[in-house]
């Protein structure tokens, strides 16, 4: 039996140094699995129960335990691994292409399984367009793994993958995304089964279900979780200078979980962000415009694309990557989702090229 399969019928029972009182514990949070006991934090899961069957300690001990189980499974790497022990991790990423080469550029062929990708801009900069795509794009993946030869194939291969979109504004359309799927050539009504969409209104409602993902990512067999948006809500109802500090930690303890998601669940998460303008002094009469949500959200994602409107264009940057330099696209918005830009150029685009 294939590895993975074996690993995805293995019970908690399994789990060294497991008791059964900590097992009808966890069953009563709706932790089943090795890899949903993984992604749990050892103080929240300790935090839930006040006896000692379920402390910080012990709850730290059998996440170590699932931890180990995934790592001799090959899902995760030692905590010393080598550097090429850590290629071979990079090799199982998958990518997902936007139809925008130019675009695709960026992050090296696609948005990444194993990532936080975050895109940042101003309202119709183009982000939830970016999103509607994606969710096209996992039907359609072109490429597995950039640095490993024998799986270079760049043959389209089918993926049962679905999407987990979670809309805090109420902006998802079927429509377009049956527009998009359409025009990419795919069955539209096929398509739309892959989309798991689901509305959040308030930020309390956003953290339990990023609390509960794991079961969610098993349940409909996500790829790809996307967050339109990370920070609305959270922005919206902590708005006084006093609740700063708490708003910041909730966002980052959501942004903690979601990176231990997309680790050991290979998926790629997308989230995204809005921006703050603020004055320069150094320019008086300028606004400048800077990503909202401070370190937390910065440290949070592993990329940051920052977009900008740029006449009937939209300008991609790569503001923040470990591996990619700092560069810059054009693209545009279409009937087929987002291609590369047009070369029609608008007096704006002009001024931009000047600099
Ligand atoms: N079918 C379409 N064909 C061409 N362009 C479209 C289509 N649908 C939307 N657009 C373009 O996308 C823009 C909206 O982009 P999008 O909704 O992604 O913005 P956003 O960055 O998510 O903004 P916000 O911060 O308000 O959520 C529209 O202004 C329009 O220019
Ligand atoms: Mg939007």
């Amino acid at each position: 039996m294939h590895k993975s399969s074996r690993l995805k019928e293995m019970t908690l029972e399994e789990i060294p140094n497991i008791t059964s009182d900590m097992i009808e514990k966890l069953r009563k949070l709706n932790i089943n699995s090795v890899y949903q006991l993984a992604v749990q934090s050892p103080f929240e899961l300790g935090s839930e129960y006040e006896d000692t069957s379920l402390d910080v300690s012990s709850a730290s001990t059998i996440i170590a335990s699932a931890r180990k189980i995934l790592i001799e499974h090959e899902v995760l790497t030692k905590e010393f691994s080598t550097a090429d022990q850590m290629l071979d991790k990079r090799n199982k990423i998958i990518r997902y292409a936007t139809g925008s080469d130019r675009f695709d550029t960026l992050l090296d062929g696609g948005f990444e399984s194993q990532s936080i990708t975050e895109l940042v801009g101003e309202f119709g900069s183009g982000k939830s367009q970016i999103c509607h795509m994606l969710c096209i794009a996992a039907n359609k993946i072109m490429e597995t793994c950039p640095h490993n030869d024998a799986e270079k194939s760049n043959k389209p291969h089918s993926t049962s993958g679905n999407i987990i979109f979670i809309d805090t504004e109420n902006t998802f359309r079927s429509e377009r995304a049956y527009q998009i799927a359409e025009q990419n050539g795919l069955d539209p009504l096929d398509v739309l089964k892959t989309i798991f969409h689901c509305n959040v209104f308030n930020s309390i409602e956003l953290e339990s279900i990023i609390d509960n993902l794991d079961k969610f990512i098993e349940q409909y067999n996500a790829k790809i979780v996307i967050i339109d948006s990370i920070i609305s809500l959270h922005r919206a109802e902590f708005s006084g200078r006093g609740t700063l500090a708490e708003r910041q930690q909730r966002l980052g303890k959501m942004l903690n979980k979601l990176r231990r998601l997309a680790d050991i669940y290979n998926i790629a998460v997308v989230i995204t962000n809005q921006v703050v303008s603020y004055a320069d002094s150094s320019h008086p009469g300028f606004d400048y415009m800077k990503a909202a949500g401070g370190n937390i959200v910065a440290h949070g994602s592993t990329y940051r694309i920052f977009l900008r409107k740029s006449g009937k264009n939209r300008v991609a940057t790569m503001e923040d990557s470990p591996y990619q330099p700092y560069q810059r696209v054009k693209f545009s918005i279409s009937e087929n989702g987002i291609q590369n830009a047009i070369s029609y150029k608008t007096q704006e685009e002009r001024d931009d090229s000047a600099w």
